[in-house]
């Protein structure tokens, strides 16, 4: 067990990571308590949440990002108001990605702020959704269109909840991993040579603490996504979220590893990426998606790009694509040419399966 400390310039938040993080950190939560969860975690984890938290409120959101709506915000709210939840209460935030980001929404607008902790337990959200403060919902077909920065005084990271988890979401934060190693020198050297075992519970624990760490170091830098650095954490997910907008099918976490292995296309391209490490990467990618969809209707799709928040008007897309090992590069296209480039890549994808 470890504590990697993130110092944002808003809140110092420790986050405790490792095998009994859990019984050690979650039993220590003092103060009046208000449990977010899902129905999932609710139905698998129930015992435990009451052994460890008593008779403390909680509130179960239906499973899945459909979650992520204003409606479930102001089912928290009226919740929150009804138990008396007050100024030095805090939220505990028990779940995946989307637990977290409505949680911690939640958390952020209730009496103008008040503390909250993150208790992960998807693979994506323990290596990168609960860290570094970013909350949100879903607004009008738009992702995370509201939201704010506010950090978790304590993220609490346990290896405990991932023996659950179905191989899809496993797969998911696979996703969120193999974007770090495109960012992140090291991570890149363990995932190359541990290619076989990106499946097993106890590398990903390894793993997890250095995803965490580079996250840390990034939102020290850059908390508030003004100055380049925490863009790099957005590899992969310009076309990512496009396609997620327009297909809806998949989750997040499937959609940032199909949106790099397009953009790794693109890379190549515009002469960004060197061919080979650019197969090497693509070689990790299909190691947890092994068929890259070459969706018919991928030039379509890609239009959805022009919502993305790193564009600084709707006609150029902005995009985060690998370069060269531990190093990424913010490419900027009119949208026409980017939709264009992955519809090719589509058309590339349908050419190698036959
Ligand atoms: P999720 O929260 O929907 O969880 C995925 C599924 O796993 C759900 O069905 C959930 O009920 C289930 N589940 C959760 N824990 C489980 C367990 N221990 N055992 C069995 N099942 C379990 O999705 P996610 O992939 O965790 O997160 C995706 C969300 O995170 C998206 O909304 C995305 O936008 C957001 N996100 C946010 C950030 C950020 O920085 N805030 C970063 C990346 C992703
Ligand atoms: N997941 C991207 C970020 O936290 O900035």
């Amino acid at each position: 067990m470890e504590d990697i400390i993130l110092n944002a310039q808003s809140l110092k938040s420790v986050i405790h990571c490792g095998a009994g993080a859990f019984a050690t950190y979650a039993t220590k939560l003092g103060g009046k308590l208000f449990i977010i969860t899902d129905s999932n975690v609710y139905a698998l984890y129930k015992g435990l949440i009451e052994k460890t938290f008593g008779n403390a409120p909680t509130f179960v959101l239906p499973a899945g990002e459909k979650s992520k709506s204003r409606n479930s915000l102001f089912k928290i709210f009226d919740k929150m108001i009804d138990c008396g939840v007050t100024r030095s209460s805090t939220v505990v935030a028990l779940g995946g990605g989307v637990v977290g980001d409505i949680a911690g929404l939640a958390a952020s607008m209730y009496m103008r702020g008040i503390k909250v902790v993150q208790i992960p337990t998807t693979l994506l959200a323990q290596v990168d959704s609960s860290v570094g403060g970013k909350t949100a919902i879903d607004y009008k077909g738009v992702k995370n269109v509201l939201g704010a920065f506010y950090q978790p005084s304590e993220v609490i990271v346990d290896p405990l909840f991932l023996s659950t988890l179905p191989a899809r979401e496993l797969r998911c934060g696979l996703g969120e991993i193999i974007k770090y190693s495109a960012i992140d020198c090291g991570i890149y050297g363990t995932l190359s040579q541990n290619s076989d075992k990106l499946f097993d519970l106890k590398f990903l624990e390894n793993v997890t603490a250095d995803c965490i760490r580079h996250k840390a170091k990034v939102v020290t830098e850059d908390e508030r996504d003004t100055t380049g650095a925490r863009k790099t954490l957005n590899l992969g997910h310009t076309t990512g979220h496009a396609f997620e907008l327009y297909y809806k099918r998949k989750s997040h976490g499937e959609f940032v590893l199909i949106g790099t292995y397009y953009e790794l296309y693109i890379a190549e391209k515009k002469g960004i990426c060197e061919s080979c490490y650019a197969d090497s990467l693509r070689a990790l990618i299909t190691k947890v998606i092994k068929n890259i969809p070459a969706y018919a209707d991928a030039e379509k799709a890609a239009l959805m790009a022009k919502f993305d928040k790193k564009n600084d008007e709707q006609s150029i897309v902005s995009m985060i694509v690998p370069k060269s090992v531990g190093e990424s590069y913010e490419l900027k296209l009119p949208i026409a040419e980017y939709a264009k480039l992955i519809g090719e890549c589509a058309e590339k994808i349908r050419g190698e399966k036959c």
